[in-house]
């Protein structure tokens, strides 16, 4: 038995399970995706988009990144997000994040974790913004999680600035952009914010 036995048995019962209930879904899945949703969530095990937000395949186009970070250096990200917007036409774009995310987590340190620093450099600018907001005597998890918040704002803003949404709003697309915070404790998503073509 290979390493991967346990997951590919695992596929094999699930593609069985759809199939009993609906004999053509994969070809009917196969033909064509049209979903509404494009998610930029937090690579996190934790936070898969479909699951918890209970939609089948076909119906969430998604981007996974540490920390759920959008910045226009970022091909991979903005290649998604061109074509979602402008193939898939969907209608809304979600940038969800999480409190207790180890990304933002580890932003807050100065310490030197090599390589991610880099990546991690875009959420201590978030905090540069913000630091008016965190006072010194503040618990370390209440810092953390108003930083999860604040990313997940910033990073709304970033996606709302991108050529690739101004110029659906500009062409009258209807997009709406919407941030939201998953609590790993209860499993509940809540929404921090949300943009229309009216806010461009
Ligand atoms: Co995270």
């Amino acid at each position: 038995m290979g390493d991967l036995d346990r997951i590919l048995i695992r596929n094999k019962l699930w593609a069985e399970k759809l199939k009993e209930i609906n004999p053509n879904y994969f070809e009917n899945l196969s033909r064509l995706q049209a979903p509404e949703y494009l998610w930029i969530g937090c690579a996190d095990s934790r936070v898969p988009a479909n699951q918890i937000i209970d939609l089948p395949p076909g119906e969430v186009f998604v981007h996974r990144n540490i920390a759920n970070v959008v910045v226009p250096s970022d091909l991979n990200c903005l290649s998604v997000l061109q074509y979602a917007v402008e193939v898939l036409k969907v209608k809304h774009i979600i940038v969800c994040g999480h409190y207790g995310c180890g990304g933002v987590k580890t932003a807050m340190s100065d310490d030197d974790h090599g390589l991610i620093d880099n990546w991690l450099n875009h959420i201590r600018t978030v905090r540069r913004l913000h630091a008016d907001r965190f006072s010194k005597d503040m618990p370390e998890d209440e810092a953390l999680d108003l930083l999860c918040e604040l990313n997940i704002i910033e990073q709304v803003k970033n996606v709302c600035t991108t050529t690739i949404v101004r110029d659906a709003w500009l062409r009258g697309a209807v997009l709406s952009v919407h941030g939201l915070v998953y609590n790993l404790k209860d499993g509940i998503l809540q929404e921090l914010c949300m943009h229309t073509a009216t806010d461009a």
